[in-house]
């Protein structure tokens, strides 16, 4: 069954039928997701959707592009929150120079604070990188991350950025962005890598695959990624689909998946 390892149900694109939508996953072949926070609301909205649903598990962390909101205060809390049962990884972090706000500073501040807080609790990571890849890179280094390991989401750079990260022992995420014709340099990636480091993520709701891209992302579309990624790789999707399982289990070092 697939393994979405990046997920934003808390969002309010899914106010309208949450419920309805988590309670069909499983049957719908969907056997585990991880639910990452971007800011302090996300990681109580996190907590909750754990706590209700057996195959739903949780990482907590604050999205570079929200750092603005941090404090120590609210940093000793989310450590407090790492803590708890099914929280299984501290994310999404790191940076994002796409966007202007907050100033580079203040985010590689909250990236280097988290990426210790995440040594401290023992968890993997789960880092967001855009336009970043080089201040990125230096503080995974300088942070030990290798130490921590875990996933670079929604992987954006080309192979010679890729193998740094895989030489530090991380894996990499890959979503809806594979199916876009435009993605030669993703494709390439994909193509590169070793199956073993691949994990499938949605980023829902946001990256729909084609043909569904534009429309609200979910679970129900990895299928599309599955398809892509079997193509470049030239291997049958079934085999993807139990490979990334695996690897998203040994990622998140989730032994076993109640339903
Ligand atoms: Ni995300």
């Amino acid at each position: 069954m697939i393994f979405d390892t990046h997920a934003h149900y808390d969002d309010e694109a899914f106010e309208q039928d949450r419920k309805e939508l988590l309670s069909g996953l499983q049957d719908a072949g969907i056997e585990a997701v991880v639910n990452i926070s971007a800011n302090i609301q996300g990681v109580k909205h996190t907590l909750e959707l754990i706590n209700q649903y057996p195959f739903i598990y949780g990482a907590v962390g604050v999205h570079p592009s929200e750092t603005g909101e941090l404090n120590h205060t609210l940093l000793n809390w989310l450590e407090e929150m790492a803590r708890k049962p099914k929280v299984v990884a501290i994310g999404e972090i790191g940076l994002d120079y796409h966007w202007e706000e907050p100033e580079k500073e203040v985010q590689k501040h909250w990236f280097i604070r988290q990426l210790d807080l995440a040594r401290r609790v023992k968890l993997p990571v789960v880092i967001h990188s855009r336009d970043a890849a080089k201040d990125t890179l230096d503080i995974m280094k300088e942070g030990k991350a290798e130490e921590t390991g875990g996933v670079i989401h929604c992987f954006s750079y080309g192979t010679d950025m890729a193998r740094e990260y895989l030489n530090m022992g991380f894996y990499l995420g890959i979503g809806g962005v594979v199916t876009f014709a435009n993605a030669k340099k993703l494709k390439e990636v994909v193509k590169y890598m070793p199956m073993d480091r691949l994990v499938l993520e949605t980023d829902c709701p946001y990256l729909s695959p084609v043909p569904n891209r534009g429309k609200r992302n979910s679970s129900l579309n990895l299928p599309y990624v599955v398809e892509a990624v079997s193509q470049l790789k030239g291997i049958l999707p079934q085999e993807v689909i139990s490979v990334t399982n695996e690897n998203a289990k040994k990622l998140y070092r989730i032994s076993a998946v109640s339903s």
